[in-house]
């Protein structure tokens, strides 16, 4: 027999594996780890959400729904969505119910994508867009966003790499890892490029409950631009609800229609207990959703001051749970001061670069993480940051100074 590698997909065999799964399997195998590495809540699933789930199980509630969703979560959807960003959808043609925003993505694209067409991917930016983009036969282009303009998505960036066959631009505010987000002001700019290049948009605004500075404005809300974007959200991170694999796209009805085909033969639809805890968490657990968020807030100031006492520059994020702080004045590059970090001190963070080449020479520390989980991170990495002029003798094979902690 052959190779077996021989036998796979050229397709697959050109996406290298996820750079951030590496780390978690090296934290996971090490003891004692603090891990700013994931990019999941720490809290669990609000009680009465869970209740709900109990109680459909209770009820016999274990069958397949209708491919779209059960009709009361998509109302729930479509309320939600007009009441917190006043936008609108049909709940019974303009909304699909996902395995979470994942599975949104992925059938967003394959629904508009022919081989050769290109989408246009901000970047650093979450693993998964390339990687999708290449399964449905399309080329990732990817869009620098720069430490300089807070890693803020330019309009005037994005119009440099539009080509005949740029075919859709992806949007992702608040920003997995920089947790950079985009104003109105940025955002109307956007649009105009959209329209006069007659792009079509995925915007997955998966963080959108976490904003911080700003109140959250959706793409689709703008005049125009509804009937080209799909928009993507879910329960999975301000509902704390990420293994429920439970997500919403919500656009065009032709768009939707298209997807609920790839849905209806790939996945059949999202759990039916997800579903009914998705529908009690829209409709009834705002004030546990609020109160997380707040947490995230408290921690996001206590970060943000904790990198910059500690030498390292850090932009504000203004969303999402991650802090992006540049390691660069410490001489070591993102992906030796990682590996060092988790192999002397036990913290885990993730290299910048794992996320595109605008990551190079930071690194993505996740906040949803409890504080007093932090502050012990945070003393380690003082600690290691005092150990840095030995690190780097160590490294380079030299002997170490007698000054010790210099920093660069
Ligand atoms: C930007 C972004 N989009 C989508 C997802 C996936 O979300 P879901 O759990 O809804 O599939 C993540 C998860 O980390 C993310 O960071």
């Amino acid at each position: 027999m052959t190779d077996f590698e021989d036998r796979l997909s050229p397709t697959v065999r050109a996406i290298p594996p996820s750079g951030i799964r590496r780390f978690f399997d090296l934290a996971a195998t090490t003891q004692g780890v603090i891990s700013l590495g994931v990019g999941e809540p720490d809290f669990v699933t609000p009680w009465r959400v869970r209740d709900a789930c109990v109680d459909a199980l209770e009820r016999g509630y274990t069958s397949y729904t209708s491919n779209r969703g059960l009709p009361a979560l998509r109302r729930a959807v479509a309320r939600y969505l007009e009441d917190r960003f006043r936008v609108s959808y049909n709940p019974d043609t303009e909304v699909l119910v996902t395995v979470g925003a994942s599975e949104g993505i992925d059938a967003a694209l394959r629904a508009i994508l022919s081989p050769g067409d290109e989408v246009l991917i901000p970047e650093p930016s979450y693993v998964s867009y390339g990687p999708c983009v290449q399964l449905a036969g399309g080329t990732p282009v990817y869009v620098p966003t720069r430490a300089e303009d807070q890693f803020k998505l330019k309009a005037s960036t994005i119009e440099r790499f539009i080509t005949p066959r740029t075919k859709a631009l992806l949007l992702s505010y608040p920003n997995n890892p920089t947790g950079a987000t985009l104003g109105e002001r940025d955002l109307e700019q956007i649009r105009a490029i959209v329209l006069k290049h007659d792009l079509l948009v995925i915007s997955d605004e998966i963080y959108a409950e976490l904003s911080y500075v700003l109140p959250h404005t959706s793409f689709p809300s703008l005049p125009g631009v509804r009937e080209r974007t799909m928009l993507l959200t879910g329960m999975s991170k301000a509902y704390a609800m990420t293994g429920w694999r439970v997500g919403f796209a919500t656009g065009p009805r032709a768009w939707i229609d298209a997807m609920v085909k790839i849905h209806q033969y790939t996945i059949l639809c999202a759990p039916i207990m997800s579903q009914m805890a998705a529908v009690e968490a829209l409709t009834k657990a705002s004030r546990e959703r609020d109160e997380m968020v707040a947490q995230y807030e408290e921690r996001r100031r206590l970060v943000v001051s904790a990198f910059r006492r500690m030498g390292l520059s850090c932009h504000e994020p203004e969303g999402a749970f991650y802090a992006f702080p540049s390691v660069k004045e410490t001489g070591l590059d993102d992906e030796v001061f990682a590996e060092e970090l988790l192999k002397r001190e036990k913290v885990a963070v993730v290299p910048g670069r794992v996320f595109g080449p605008g990551g190079v020479g930071h690194i993505r520390c996740s906040y949803a993480t409890g504080v007093d989980q932090l502050l012990e991170a945070f003393e380690r990495m003082e600690r290691f940051l005092e150990k840095l002029d030995d690190i780097r003798a160590e490294r380079e094979g030299r002997a170490p100074s007698s000054l010790g902690g210099a920093r660069r």
